[in-house]
């Protein structure tokens, strides 16, 4: 499936893990609906792991833990298509799912099929338990090519965590989204982790295929499944958000939006930064170098967006605050051109501007700017 944008929705794993039911999808997703998620652009709700039996039935096809999901895959699928959402679900390219379920290891064709029988818009692929004897392209490929045939239209989302040098062949499979990092758990050091492990991907991210940083961790508050680490500040939720959209990530809440809190809700639906995630030219964010202040903590990034605008952030990924002072030269905009840039805060809604072709900000230990930039 071809997607213009970098998907955006909902999973369960963070916060649920194999603690996954029926009641609970629909709550998520009628949440999502109400809370306004669904109107900046989050359509997916994706069952992750532990949804099946531990057997395959007697023709070999993937069952539904009944006491899980007591209507089946088909009804529930009806019910989040019913609210105007899409539906996704979870397999493994190994025999076992990361959790211990079975998985599609030479089932390819027969599991794309039920996913198709039982309505499936998303699939997330994963990797545990893979056979060594042969590479991940060709089984990746496998699960592609079953999909494209499978008479519906699902969306591919592999999970090989960068595995095998995945950015090089993952365009190959029909993905339309790939794991660019290792797992994320809810805490400022894997939100640091996950952010340096895209250094050298980002020219692989854009128009069909997404750099997948993995879930969010906003407003998990150290609960959950991965939460059991501490958890992070509302400044930490605000920076990895603003990351993710900068880099051009999908954007997969991972919290429990049954119970999301004000602050929550305002990093998760900030639609300017969802605009610069969303941005239709998918142009390549870039590490501004050239700075007074050179710290490895400190990032400045820059994006080119479709209408001409910037979006320029600066992510103080260290333990101490920082100043941070860089020219407009690297981004395009040498004092010759006569241009500069009105530098509108995505946060705070502030406006600013660069004096002497220079911007100068200083931003708190884990703390960040985030701007949206008009040329004038
Ligand atoms: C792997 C994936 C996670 C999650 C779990 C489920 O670790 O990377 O995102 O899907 O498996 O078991």
């Amino acid at each position: 499936m071809f997607k213009l944008t970098p998907p955006l929705g909902w999973n369960t794993w963070n916060t649920f893990g194999e603690k996954i039911n029926e009641q609970l999808i629909l709550d998520a997703a009628d949440e999502m609906v109400r809370s306004g998620l669904k109107d900046c652009g989050y359509e997916y709700i994706v069952i992750d792991d532990c949804w099946a039996m531990k057997e395959r039935d007697e023709n070999g096809k993937l069952v539904a833990d009944p006491a899980k999901f007591p209507n089946g895959m088909k009804a529930l699928s009806d019910a989040i298509h019913a609210k105007g959402l899409k539906f996704g679900m979870y397999s493994c390219a190994g025999t076992l799912t990361c959790a211990g379920y079975p998985a599609s290891y030479d089932y390819e064709f027969i599991d794309a099929a039920t996913f198709a029988e039982w309505g499936v818009d998303f699939l997330k692929y994963d990797y545990c338990f893979h056979t060594p004897l042969i590479k991940a392209k060709y089984l990746y490929r496998r699960m592609g090519a079953a999909l494209a045939n499978c008479g519906r239209e699902i969306l591919f989302s592999a999970c090989s965590w960068g595995i095998d040098e995945t950015q090089k062949w993952i365009k190959t499979t029909g993905a339309s989204m790939w794991r660019s990092t290792t797992d994320i758990f809810d805490s400022w050091s894997f939100i640091k982790k996950l952010t340096a492990q895209q250094k050298e991907l980002h020219p692989y991210n854009g128009v069909g295929c997404f750099n997948d940083m993995d879930m969010l961790v906003v407003g998990m508050g150290g609960r959950g499944n991965v939460g059991k680490e501490s958890g992070c500040t509302f400044e930490e939720y605000r920076s990895h958000f603003s990351i993710w959209c900068m880099m051009g990530s999908p954007l997969m809440i991972g919290c429990d939006i049954r119970s999301m809190n004000e602050e929550t809700g305002s990093i998760l639906m900030n639609r300017d930064a969802i605009a610069i995630d969303q941005d239709p030219s998918c142009n390549q964010p870039y590490r501004i170098t050239d700075c007074r202040y050179p710290d490895e903590d400190v990032l400045i990034y820059a994006r080119l967006l479709t209408n001409g605008d910037y979006a320029i952030g600066v992510f103080n990924m260290g333990d101490a605050e920082h100043s941070a002072d860089f020219l407009l030269d690297e981004i395009g905009l040498p004092i010759s051109c006569g241009k500069t840039l009105l530098m509108r805060d995505v946060w705070s809604g502030k406006e600013e501007m660069p004096k002497n072709n220079t911007v100068s900000v200083r931003v708190k230990a884990h703390d960040c700017r985030l701007w949206r930039c008009k040329v004038v």
